[in-house]
């Protein structure tokens, strides 16, 4: 076998991410895979040395790959006018699905197979939602009781086994809006986000240039009063959920030696990358576990690494596997986990998700940790699957 290549990245681009809301969502009258066009052509206008039938592989991740998003790799490059020639593959393993096509199309490159990838990820929960479509094995309900399988109830399970408060979860989801909207005033995801065309709640159009979650005013009384929809006098509020979301996402990842044969700029590699799987009816516990693996099989620990990504789906689980791993302080602000807010104030369009923390991982390390070797980024997915992926800057 040949020695393993290098993967660089190239770019990272994203939509903004917009409530996915029939009346107020600004995307309501855009389809997902209309999302992937706008990424398609500014990615391909950002990095002209690169022609669209030069791309190895597509790979595209969404949660539920039914109805709009059926196959979406394929159907939403044909419709963009893209070269047939070009092959796609749409992945889904839940919420990591996106960050699972950018581990795949790494892989691919390192191991000789591809040279020019590209790897994304697109959601809209509202024309695809949640579970639609989906007919569980009666065995599986054998297995797991139905009434712990939905995410919510999943948060509040973990809430409870790892005794993470109400007030803890809100002071992280505050802090999570409030990092949010100083990157998005600092203009930090600037480099990131490609505006798309969208509509106010009143039906006005407009230039759609920043995600619509963020608020910038946040009650705390109004928080601790909200209702739990969870649970009976649970402590999972929507403050402390992420929203429904639609988005889409992409990053471009080229073999070191294509890279420098078209003269393209890089700063940064795919490293390593693991998934790990855990009990369904805790599954945001799941970064728990994959990054454990990857620190086991890397031999590094959360000392080396500089800024850390964690998919905030609820704010229990992120909050105890932060602590569980040890990887910041024991409760919001942190230093280094979500510097630049979390799902919970960006929202999470579900399989879009993985690539966009890679994306926002990357500005992040270019801008806030230019002195940081590594960079990690980590999410847990519906069921029980959790990925996690280490940035390395290129020596
Ligand atoms: C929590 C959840 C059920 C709430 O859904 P919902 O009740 O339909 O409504 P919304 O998300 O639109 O929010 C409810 C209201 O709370 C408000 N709200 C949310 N956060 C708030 C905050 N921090 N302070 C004050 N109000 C807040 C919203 O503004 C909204 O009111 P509005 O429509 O008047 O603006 C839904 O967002 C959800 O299911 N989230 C989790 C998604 C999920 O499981 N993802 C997968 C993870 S693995």
């Amino acid at each position: 076998m040949a020695e393993l290549k290098e993967c660089v990245f190239i770019d990272g681009i994203r939509t903004p991410n917009a409530r996915a809301h029939a009346e107020k969502g600004w995307l309501r009258e855009t389809r997902p895979d209309e999302l992937l066009t706008t990424i398609y052509t500014a990615l391909f206008e950002r990095n002209n040395k690169i022609k669209p039938e030069d791309v190895d592989l597509l790979i595209v991740g969404a949660a539920n790959l039914s109805g709009m998003q059926n196959d979406i790799a394929r159907l939403a490059w044909l419709a963009s006018g893209l070269p047939e020639s070009v092959p796609s593959q749409s992945v889904s393993n839940q919420c990591p699905s996106g960050m699972s096509a950018a581990m795949d199309g790494a892989r691919s490159i390192m191991t000789g197979e591809n040279d020019i990838v590209i790897a994304a990820g697109a959601e809209d929960m509202e024309k695809v939602g949640m579970g639609a479509n989906i007919d569980f094995p009666p065995r599986f309900f054998e297995r797991y009781s139905p009434f712990e399988i939905p995410m919510g109830n999943t948060a509040e399970k973990v809430a409870e086994q790892y005794d993470v408060s109400m007030e803890d979860m809100n002071n992280f989801a505050i802090h999570s809006h409030m990092n949010a909207k100083a990157a998005r005033d600092d203009g930090k995801f600037k480099n990131e986000i490609i505006p798309v065309m969208g509509k106010e709640e009143d039906g006005t159009e407009f230039l759609v240039d920043r995600d619509q979650w963020i608020r910038d005013i946040l009650d705390p009384e109004k928080m601790k009063a909200m209702k739990t929809p969870f649970k009976e006098d649970g402590r999972v509020t929507a403050a402390t959920s992420s929203p429904l979301t639609a988005g889409a996402a992409a990053l471009l990842m080229v073999s070191r030696e294509k890279a420098d044969e078209l003269g393209l700029s890089y700063s940064y590699k795919y490293s390593f990358g693991v998934q790990a799987g855990n009990d369904p009816t805790v599954m945001g516990m799941g970064p728990l576990f994959s990054v454990k693996k990857l620190f086991e099989k890397t031999g590094l620990t959360a000392d080396d690494i500089g800024p850390i990504e964690i998919n905030e789906a609820f704010a229990s689980q992120s909050l105890a596997c932060i602590r569980e791993l040890g990887l910041d302080n024991d409760n919001a602000p942190f230093k280094r986990v979500n510097v630049w807010g979390g799902a919970m104030a960006l929202g999470h369009p579900l399989g879009q998700s993985g690539a966009r923390i890679m994306v926002t991982l990357l500005n992040i390390l270019k801008t806030d940790f230019p002195d940081a070797r590594y960079g990690m980024a980590t999410l847990c997915g519906g069921f029980g699957n959790s990925n996690a992926v280490l940035i390395e800057k290129v020596a």
